[in-house]
């Protein structure tokens, strides 16, 4: 693997990374549209790797309006093979408590009306990917052996629900979504992994949980309470990115 093809695409309390030591940053376009922003060429623990703020560096774009299309063949483009992919996510089962960093291992998709396939029709051949696994396996072991190697407790595997938003989920959904067997609530998850795949590009999941999921407190979800969480938990997933990246 060369040093440019690995990816970190930042989610909700990660739109910079000030551990990144930036070598350029290169704005693109794409069939599809304009990518989130600039791509950032950067070294992190020696590593070199690409950065992309999924939501925009100043955050603007809500998960809906994220062009998941435009950001994956920017990366593509750009000669990418592995991408590591942050979201900030609600805790659904006892386990995804607020803090936690879950390494998702399936994926439920419950949104609706984005663009989620390269796979559009003419010109392009009909093809349907295999997406039994929806997380890269060795990309998910090189998280696992970095936390393991921090003694940074992770959730080994959790199957994350993606919903369209922006709101947050009734009660009922919730339960509806825990019947399922959805560990983790996030709004970015799809269609960003299936995307990956297409493009056939290794793809793993890393989640904090910033809040419980709708119905499962007394309390009412503020985003105070989720910035909070968002302050320590993303210092603790820099860190899990930091060393995972020269394990890949
Ligand atoms: N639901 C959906 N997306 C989220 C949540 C949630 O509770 N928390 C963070 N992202």
């Amino acid at each position: 693997m060369t040093a440019t093809t690995l990816a970190i695409i930042g989610g909700t309390g990660l739109n910079h990374f000030p551990d990144l030591e930036i070598i350029a940053r290169s704005a693109v376009d794409t069939a599809y549209g304009a990518v989130a922003a600039p791509l950032t060429h950067a070294r992190l623990n020696g590593r070199e790797l690409i950065f992309l703020a999924r939501h925009g560096d100043d955050h603007r774009l809500p998960p809906h309006r994220v062009n998941y299309r435009a950001n994956l063949w920017a990366l593509h483009a750009a000669g990418v093979r592995h991408i590591i992919a942050v979201t900030a996510v609600g805790g659904i089962t006892p386990a995804m408590a607020p803090g936690v960093i879950a390494l998702p291992d399936q994926i439920i998709d419950y949104t609706a009306d984005r663009a989620h396939t390269f796979f559009d029709g003419p010109p392009n051949s009909v093809e349907h990917i295999d997406f039994t696994w929806p997380y890269d396996a060795s990309l998910r072991q090189s998280l696992l052996r970095a936390a393991d190697s921090l003694g940074l407790p992770v959730q080994p595997k959790a199957t994350y629900g993606a919903t369209q938003g922006p709101r947050l989920e009734t009660a009922a959904e919730i339960r509806r979504m825990e019947h399922d067997g959805c560990d983790l609530v996030g709004m970015t998850g799809m269609p960003e992994a299936a995307l990956a795949r297409e493009l056939d590009i290794a793809y793993a999941g890393c989640s904090l949980v910033v809040n419980w999921a709708a119905g499962k407190t007394e309390a009412v979800i503020t985003m105070d309470d989720i910035r909070q969480q968002l302050d320590s938990g993303m210092a603790q997933v820099r860190r899990l990115l930091t060393t995972a990246v020269g394990l890949v």
